[in-house]
């Protein structure tokens, strides 16, 4: 049941703040699977959200831990050869997809130690892994992905946290009162922004990048707006050409080594009419000064940041497809499990 919320996806956005609980306390130093635990070199194969969880997990390991992660989409994974990590850990919430399936079975067939990280128990990844990480988010009924994807994101931390041997476990525990804050957030100006646009740019650096990723994917998914995401460094290799007072751009500009590089971003696209909306700190006068909107993100750790602001990027695209009236839990064409390649 809805819960009195007009869609699933909304209640289950609205879930987070326990399901990060959760999922940071699904796996500890007793139950981290020796293959993790062992690893020199690790491979994540993945899909979809699946896949931008993956790519944060990297951002977050290899500085923290120099252990190099190679990421693969689980579709292309079958025509990449050797050579293999020491073990493949693959990311599915409902342990069915093909192509996630494939690449662990292609795993085992040559001998690499494989680990499983989903949501649903005795699905079928879990069944032919040799380890299972259960993220505990709960049974998600809405198709887009929201808190299976913020607890796959949680049990990755906690694995980098158990890696690294940096016990952060308690910055993770700071992470449910954050989000239960950004929850409440007014984003009527960026949804005005968003819902009359036939195109969408997303940026962000470094970790920042995939959280933009799945921002892209979850507005085009329940809103069919057209929305891409990029590394912020790499717009001015092409895409630059499309910027005009037509196509909004969504920043994260959040402090930290890529901070006043974004800013240079931001007054770039602002050069060219293009309507930003910035997500910066509330007191943050000169992201205030480029931006046309500014989203508020709390001053926290930068792990809580990507937390944070995955959720306002879920309720961004939440209240643009409402906007809208789309078929929010249903989209069209899209179904929540991809049993065939
Ligand atoms: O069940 P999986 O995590 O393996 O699914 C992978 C993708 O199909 C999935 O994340 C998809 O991209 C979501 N609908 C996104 O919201």
């Amino acid at each position: 049941q809805k819960g009195g919320y007009a869609h699933f996806m909304l209640k289950e956005i609205f879930e987070q703040p326990d399901v990060i609980h959760r999922a940071t306390h699904a796996v500890s130093e007793e139950t981290l699977p020796s293959s993790l635990r062992d690893a020199k070199s690790i491979t994540v194969v993945a899909c979809g959200s699946s896949y931008h969880a993956g790519m944060i997990f990297r951002y977050l390991l290899e500085p923290a831990c120099g252990i190099p992660v190679r990421l693969e989409l689980g579709s292309e994974y079958k025509y990449t050869p050797v050579p293999f990590s020491d073990v493949i850990i693959g990311i599915s919430q409902s342990g069915e997809t093909a192509d996630t399936l494939a690449a662990i079975r292609k795993g085992i067939c040559n001998n690499v130690r494989t680990v499983a990280i989903t949501n649903v128990l005795n699905s079928s990844i879990t069944r032919s892994a040799q380890d299972t990480i259960l993220m505990h988010a709960g049974p998600e009924i809405s198709v887009a992905a929201s808190k299976s994807f913020l607890a796959q994101v949680g049990v990755l931390m906690q694995i980098v946290n158990l890696l690294s041997g940096r016990q952060c476990i308690d910055i993770l525990d700071h992470a449910r009162y954050a989000i239960e804050q950004v929850l409440l957030t007014d984003l009527t100006d960026a949804v005005d922004i968003c819902s009359s646009a036939d195109h969408l740019f997303y940026v962000g650096r470094g970790v920042f990048y995939p959280v933009m990723m799945e921002g892209a994917l979850k507005m085009k998914e329940i809103s069919y707006i057209h929305a891409e995401a990029y590394a912020a460094g790499e717009l001015k290799h092409g895409p630059f050409a499309l910027l005009s007072p037509e196509t909004p751009v969504i920043a994260i500009c959040s402090p930290g080594q890529a901070y006043e590089v974004m800013l240079g971003n931001m007054k770039e696209m602002k050069a060219r009419g293009t309507p930003i909306i910035a997500f910066g700190l509330e007191n943050d006068t000169d992201v205030r000064d480029i931006a046309d909107v500014v989203i508020p993100i709390p001053e926290v750790h930068p792990w809580i940041q990507v937390l944070t602001s995955t959720v306002l990027l879920q309720l961004l695209a939440y209240h643009t497809a409402n906007r809208l009236d789309r078929e929010i839990d249903m989209p069209r064409n899209l179904a929540k499990s991809v049993t065939v390649e």
